[in-house]
């Protein structure tokens, strides 16, 4: 436990990097609230897919919208990644964000520009990452685990082509945040990955 003082985790990297897992983990060890922020952008996704307006979606979002398992579709992640260059869906979910990061507490928060953007002055900043295939490979197994009856090659080919959105777009392009570890996790499994991340938190913590 970190006590009542504001205590921010701070994690990006790219697609099926095992950010959330990770993001969990920390969130359990030491007693933080945990938001998955591109359930956010899923969120907004999957209301544009039914017709609504982006910005719009954004702007009348509630939490009751981020607890549905058809936000883990690959279509649903495309959407997400389409309305995430768009600045004013990006400006809608920023306060939020940001309460949520300064709660009493302390809070972990994981997604593509958390360290960049919505908590720069963070205690602790992640870049997690992993080469497109091990990714791949990992989202394969969750989306069959959930009984999604997924192809790896669709799995691939959704992970790079949102990479390269994500990292081109000119509103919070995901990138290393200048500070942040970079921890590649593509020889390590998710295990040693989590165990690496708690080290680094512990550490911060003095
Ligand atoms: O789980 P996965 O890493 O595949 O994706 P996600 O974290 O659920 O994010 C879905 C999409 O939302 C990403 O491809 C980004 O385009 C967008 N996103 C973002 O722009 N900023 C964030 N902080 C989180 C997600």
């Amino acid at each position: 436990m970190i006590g009542t003082q504001p205590f921010t985790v701070a994690i990006d990297g790219p697609a099926a990097a095992g950010k959330g897992t990770i993001g969990r983990a920390i969130a359990e060890r030491f007693g933080l609230a945990h938001l998955d922020t591109g359930l956010l952008y899923r969120a907004v996704g999957a209301q544009v897919l039914t017709g609504a307006d982006p910005v719009e979606a954004a702007q009348g979002l509630n939490a009751q919208a981020l607890e549905n398992d058809a936000l883990r579709t690959a279509a649903v992640a495309q959407e997400a990644s389409k309305v995430a260059v768009i600045p004013e869906v990006r400006a809608a979910l920023l306060d939020f964000q940001r309460a949520f990061a300064r709660r009493a507490g302390g809070a972990v928060l994981d997604g593509r520009d958390i360290c960049t953007v919505i908590c720069p002055q963070a205690e602790v900043k992640l870049f997690v990452t992993a080469s497109p295939e091990v990714r791949a490979r990992r989202r394969f197994d969750e989306l069959e685990a959930r009984g999604h009856g997924p192809v790896f090659e669709d799995v691939l080919r959704d992970v790079e082509t949102r990479d390269r959105r994500d990292s081109e777009r000119s509103a919070a392009p995901l990138k290393p945040a200048i500070g942040a570890e970079v921890l590649d996790t593509s020889e390590m499994g998710i295990e040693a990955a989590v165990a690496a991340a708690i080290a680094f938190v512990e550490q911060a913590r003095g």
